[in-house]
């Protein structure tokens, strides 16, 4: 299928899902493929106009990865894993028999039209050798088995893989779903900013976080930098001050004392209201600060009844009070805390004239 102005429509459109326009190129290549089976000139030279690139930039990203063809693919394309697991197992003896049957090319100009390569490692060595087509995994496969493969896929009726149980669609067919064109995500950017423009109050939003169905990696609004959503959606809804926390407020009142410098006399807090706000984050200040002073002193909790070592005091289960326990790792002479001790002197002892 020729590339059309409908093309160069879904070329822009797929520019609306990403931040960055030039984002896209990837999946705008996709979808040259789907158009023509590959990435023909004239897709690139689409490409390039609809992202302000050079026709050079966009073919050294369509000839960087392999998975962007400089040749008609036809229906279906064989990948052949003859990394060393399933090359050991018979996969460089069943890639060489395709490139044989297909009369020494890649590409079988007979029948629906196939293309063989050979592939790295397609990440189930377990079930080497695997072949694939249009990306549907079929492993492991007999020499036998993956001749039939390719009987089939040339004929255009290629069998359900023995992995997803999935029948490959056509390549074109394939690129496209890859495209991401119709994952219907652009619809739900275009409703989600609609509704956040008529709303009255933004919902609030925290990271990875929308309501509207995330259905692929470019469809999170959060992440289009302010594109998807009004600057103010991001802070949401602040609440009344008598419905904040006390130590909210005790931070705000600190940080309204630091700002008086810039501020000017109308606006700055109350002297009264400042010393009330940080008593009360002295207050919660002291209380974190014993709290976590009791999880270091003793971080592991001792089991009710069991006067372990460490412990200084336990409770009379009888009378209900603290009672002190036997101090260890203390001489037994020492005196006890709170005895007065009698002053040090400088006169020698006895022993050390
Ligand atoms: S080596 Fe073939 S799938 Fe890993």
């Amino acid at each position: 299928m020729p590339l059309t102005e409908t093309t160069r429509d879904e070329l822009r459109a797929l520019t609306q899902k990403y931040p960055v326009a030039r984002a896209a190129l990837l999946p705008m290549l996709h979808l040259v493929q789907a158009h023509e089976g590959y990435v023909s000139e004239d897709g690139v030279a689409m490409c390039a106009d609809v992202l302000g690139l050079t026709k050079a930039e966009v073919g050294a990203v369509a000839t960087f990865y392999t998975m962007y063809k400089r040749e008609p693919v036809g229906d279906y394309l064989l990948s052949v894993c003859t990394n060393p697991t399933c090359k050991i197992a018979g996969g460089q003896a069943i890639y060489e028999s395709y490139v044989e049957a297909c009369g020494g090319a890649h590409v079988d100009p007979d029948g629906a039209g196939v293309m063989v390569e050979h592939a790295e490692c397609l990440g189930i060595c377990d079930a080497a050798p695997v072949v694939q087509i249009n990306y549907e995994m079929f492993g492991p496969v007999t020499q036998d088995e993956a001749m039939d493969l390719l009987k089939k896929a040339k004929a255009g009726d290629p069998p359900a893989s023995n992995r997803s149980g999935q029948v490959p669609p056509t390549f074109t067919a394939v690129e496209r779903e890859l495209s991401g064109i119709d994952d219907g995500v652009h619809a739900q950017l275009v409703d989600a900013a609609r509704v956040q423009a008529t709303s009255p109050v933004p919902p609030a939003y925290r990271s990875g976080e929308t309501d509207i169905p995330v259905t692929h990696p470019g469809g999170d609004p959060t992440g289009h930098g302010g594109q998807a959503f009004a600057a103010a959606a991001g802070f949401g809804e602040v609440p009344s001050p008598t419905d904040r926390a006390p130590d909210a407020v005790a931070t705000d009142a600190a940080a309204a004392t630091e700002q008086q410098d810039v501020a000017g006399p109308e606006d700055r807090a109350a002297p009264e209201d400042v010393a009330a706000a940080e008593a009360t984050r002295d207050e919660g200040a002291y209380s974190e600060a014993q709290e976590l002073g009791e999880q270091v002193t003793d971080p592991t909790p001792t089991p009710p009844g069991d006067a372990s070592v460490g412990a200084e005091e336990t409770m009379d289960e009888e009378a209900g009070k603290p009672q002190p326990l036997a101090r260890t790792g203390i001489p037994a002479d020492a005196p006890e805390p709170g005895t007065p001790q009698p002053p040090p002197t400088d006169e020698p002892e006895e022993g050390d004239r």
